[in-house]
């Protein structure tokens, strides 16, 4: 099994060998992995001139899977797209099709004091948000800001093909399917027609699934019931930007966007898997991020790439052992826990994987 690590930049390169250790605990006995690493974001437009190297996409496309970290930093966030760190990882989904993006949110019982909502709505809390990932009005035409009788006018487009909506509900249903069987569809078919197909052919596809309870909820609704009873949701799938925001309200259930992993998957099964928070320059560099959503976005690749499920529930338990018995870092600390860097972290987890074998 072939895996593309790709670090990035600012805390990515740290958190993603976190990831590393854990995969090669698992491997210490069982599954071989070989591991390649590659430049991305502006540590590749810096040394090669492009943010996406040639040789990193094919790399990419040629592994099984990919284990990513971060890309970009605010310096480089506002230069042009070719120039852009950030811009990799967009222009590396859309190559492979990478569409449905899944964001695993479970309440963590020994967590529950890092959030900011009350214990008791926490409880049970166990979803996936799965978001549409390369449609929307984040890629639609026309788009661009334009001078219209005299004042500037700000255009983009919401657009969803059949197959497009399609190809992501199967997804969802699919992943309900090995869940709790229940998949809640957001969209705002009240207003826009784009949302009427969206729901419509959701609506048919739900036809091939009559095992999965199937829901719809419009966004505003879902995101005030994500917050008021998060406990009820199984998976929730949704358009681009719905997703895009819904996810980082779910996201807070958790208590820290340095817990979350996600995975971003194409036709093929092919995945890319990277923790959700980006390269965090605050932080970068002092051995302080926590590594445990890039550690649990490995989890994933193991379960949903690499066909290694069991080498997925070790890690998991692993990281729930460690958390269990104290260990914390700083964005997730309590009073009477044991703050850890993100090397010992990493080192706590793996040397939980092994002793799980
Ligand atoms: P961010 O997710 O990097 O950081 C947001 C806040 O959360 C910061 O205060 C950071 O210190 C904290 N944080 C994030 N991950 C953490 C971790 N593992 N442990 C502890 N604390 C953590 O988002 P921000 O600050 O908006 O963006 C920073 C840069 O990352 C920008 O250049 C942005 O374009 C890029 N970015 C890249 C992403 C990607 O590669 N997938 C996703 C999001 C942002
Ligand atoms: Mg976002």
């Amino acid at each position: 099994m072939h895996i593309a690590v790709l670090g990035g930049d600012g805390i990515g390169p740290e958190v993603t060998a976190q990831a590393v250790k854990a995969l090669r605990a698992v491997a210490a006995n069982g599954p071989q992995f070989e591991m390649t690493e590659a430049k991305i974001g502006d540590a590749a437009f810096d040394a090669e001139g492009d943010p996406l190297p040639e040789r990193t996409a094919q790399l990419a496309e040629r592994a099984d899977a990919i284990l990513f970290g971060a890309a970009g930093t605010f310096d480089s966030d506002l230069r042009p797209p070719e120039q852009r760190g950030g811009h990799a990882l967009l222009r590396l989904r859309k190559r492979m099709d990478l569409f449905a993006n899944f964001r695993p949110v479970f309440a963590i019982p020994e967590l529950a004091g890092a959030s900011t909502l009350r214990r008791d709505v926490l409880k049970n809390v166990d979803l996936v948000v799965l978001r549409e990932l390369t449609g929307d009005i984040y890629f639609g035409q026309p788009r661009g800001i334009h001078v219209e009788g005299g004042e500037r006018v700000g255009i983009n487009t919401m657009r969803y093909t059949e197959s497009e909506i399609r190809r992501v509900a199967h997804a969802g249903f699919q992943a309900a399917r090995a869940r709790k069987k229940k998949l809640c569809s957001v969209d705002k078919a009240n207003v826009l027609e784009t949302m009427v197909l969206w729901r419509e052919v959701v609506t048919e596809v739900g036809r091939e699934y009559p095992d999965v309870e199937l829901s719809h909820l419009y966004v505003d609704a879902a995101a005030m019931l994500l917050i008021r009873k998060p406990a009820d949701f199984d998976v929730i799938v949704t358009g681009n930007i719905f997703g895009d925001i819904l996810s980082d309200a779910a996201a807070m259930l958790t208590g820290s966007l340095g817990m979350l992993p996600s995975a971003s998957i194409n036709a093929e099964g092919k995945g890319l898997y990277e923790p959700v928070h980006g390269s965090a320059p605050d932080i970068a560099g002092r051995d302080i991020a926590n590594p445990l959503a890039s550690i649990l976005s490995a989890a994933m690749m193991l379960r949903q790439s690499l066909g290694q499920p069991e080498g997925a529930a070790r890690i998991e338990r692993a990281v729930r052992r460690v958390l269990a018995e104290g260990y914390r870092t700083a964005d997730i600390m309590e009073d009477g826990a044991h703050l850890l860097g993100t090397e010992a972290m990493g080192d706590a987890v793996a040397k939980e994987i092994l002793r799980l074998a």
